[in-house]
């Protein structure tokens, strides 16, 4: 099967779309679930390449994962109805120390909040464990997890004198430490709360600007107690989980292409139903905010700790060009692909910048970004950190290179359906990492 897609310009969004659900959260509550005792259901589980990563290396790690049944998910538009693959779990979790080594290595294919996420638990247990991934994380920075576990006194290398994958450890008991992060990442900070909780004391942690917080909500749901004052966390080792039910909420991220696409293509007019709007994703609506688009946020509750909106968007009158810096960074990093997009149709100059770190994530995103955009005909300034994109552009057709990357080959995707003439997507299938089931949505949606 061939692994590009042929795009045109689209008529106008409609309808209603319940996204997948988030993919931060599902890798945690597998997570949280494996290491608590006892028996937890996770309902609305996404089942992407991503976070069955997570599920695979807890079943070589000797917990029950059961996949039953599956939810609605999906586009609702007149009579049809997709659903993208989702399913509930039933997880038989075994105590944090019930984990048993593994036969083999463990592989994080292109994850990496499985890979560091499971960093910081391995480093914990009392037996011998190596994490690999895909060519993409074998490439990505590793010592930024592998510094902090060994000052807890973990046993863990890495190649390239312990910078990245494959890692091998000897887990032990650890020591707590007081950790300040050079760089917001909730990766780091998660693996570092979870191997908090196999320390001889209270851990420290502290973020120079505050990240997702989505492992510190569910372990206090869990009821582990994690004291929380601004950018500082404490966690007392040797706490215990409790199994819970939980629900995992539609996936910000994933929304935030059909929120720019239905601001970009005229006549659109749709509904996201079941978002996760915690405030440490949603720097994009912020920015909206100030571009001047009008985004309607209704039906707000809690799901599971977590809030959750349905969000309304139709099509954007004019849109101002917007500055960009380092503190907004954390809460819509997995977003900038798709506003450099929105900002080729601002009006001014947008620049992003203070975002150095998205040239270590599944692809370098900055660079990826600026090829693909100039092949459409946007104008765009390169910087170690960031990008500036001259906006009002007529974008045209082109072959974009997505660099295997999910979230490359998405933005380029959405760009295709405003670009006049034909738009060819190379490498789409990474979209499962995170979004099975994106084109499926895209073309019930454009009908
Ligand atoms: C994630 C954290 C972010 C994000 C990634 C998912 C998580 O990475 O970009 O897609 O689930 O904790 P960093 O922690 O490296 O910023």
């Amino acid at each position: 099967m061939s692994d590009r897609i042929e795009l045109r310009k689209a008529k106008g969004l409609k309808g209603e779309i319940i996204p997948p659900p988030d993919k931060s959260i599902s890798h945690r509550a597998v997570i949280l679930s494996s290491l608590a005792k006892g028996k937890s259901i996770v309902r609305n589980f996404l089942r992407a390449e991503d976070t069955m990563s997570t599920v695979n290396a807890f079943r070589k790690l000797g917990v029950k994962i059961e996949e039953v049944g599956s939810q609605e998910s999906g586009v609702r538009s007149k009579n049809s109805e997709f659903r993208t693959p989702n399913s509930e779990l039933v997880i038989h979790g075994k105590g944090q120390h019930g984990l048993k080594e593994p036969l083999d290595v463990i592989d994080c294919g292109n994850s990496g909040t499985t890979a560091r996420l499971m960093s910081g638990i391995l480093a914990g247990n009392p037996f011998f464990s190596v994490l690999t991934g895909d060519d993409s994380l074998r490439q990505r920075p590793m010592a930024r997890v592998i510094n902090p576990l060994k000052e807890m006194g973990a046993e863990i290398s890495g190649r390239g004198g312990d910078k990245h994958l494959p890692m091998a450890i000897k887990g032990r008991k650890l020591k707590a430490i007081k950790y300040a992060m050079p760089a917001a990442s909730a990766q780091v900070k998660s693996a570092l709360l979870l191997a908090g909780l196999y320390a001889d004391a209270e851990t420290e942690i502290s973020e120079p600007i505050k990240s997702r917080d989505h492992t510190e909500r569910m372990l206090s749901s869990c009821g582990v107690n994690i004291d929380i004052e601004g950018l500082k966390i404490k966690i007392k080792g040797g706490q215990e989980l409790k199994a819970k039910n939980m629900d995992v909420p539609g996936d910000f991220s994933s929304a935030a292409f059909f929120i720019v696409a239905a601001l970009l293509i005229p006549d659109s007019d749709i509904t996201i139903k079941g978002v996760g709007i915690n405030p440490t994703r949603t720097g994009l609506l912020d920015v909206l905010k100030t571009m001047g688009a009008e985004i309607e946020l209704t039906n707000i509750r809690d799901v599971s700790g977590e809030p959750v909106a349905d969000i309304y968007c139709k099509t954007a009158g004019c849109l101002r060009a917007v500055k960009i810096g380092r503190e907004i960074m954390p809460s819509l990093i997995d977003e900038f692909p798709i506003l450099c997009v929105l900002g080729t149709q601002a009006d001014g100059v947008t620049e992003i910048r203070g975002a150095e770190e998205l040239r270590f994530k599944e692809s370098d995103r900055i660079k990826a970004m600026a090829e693909g955009l100039r092949k459409i005909g946007v104008e765009v300034k390169e910087f170690k950190d960031g990008l500036s994109i001259k906006g009002n552009a007529n974008l045209k057709g082109a072959s974009i290179n997505s660099y295997g990357d999910h979230r490359i080959a998405m933005a380029f995707s959405i760009a295709a359906l405003i670009a006049r003439g034909k738009t060819v997507i190379n490498g789409i299938s990474s979209v499962n990492i995170s979004f099975p089931g994106f084109f499926e949505t895209l073309k019930k949606l454009s009908r």
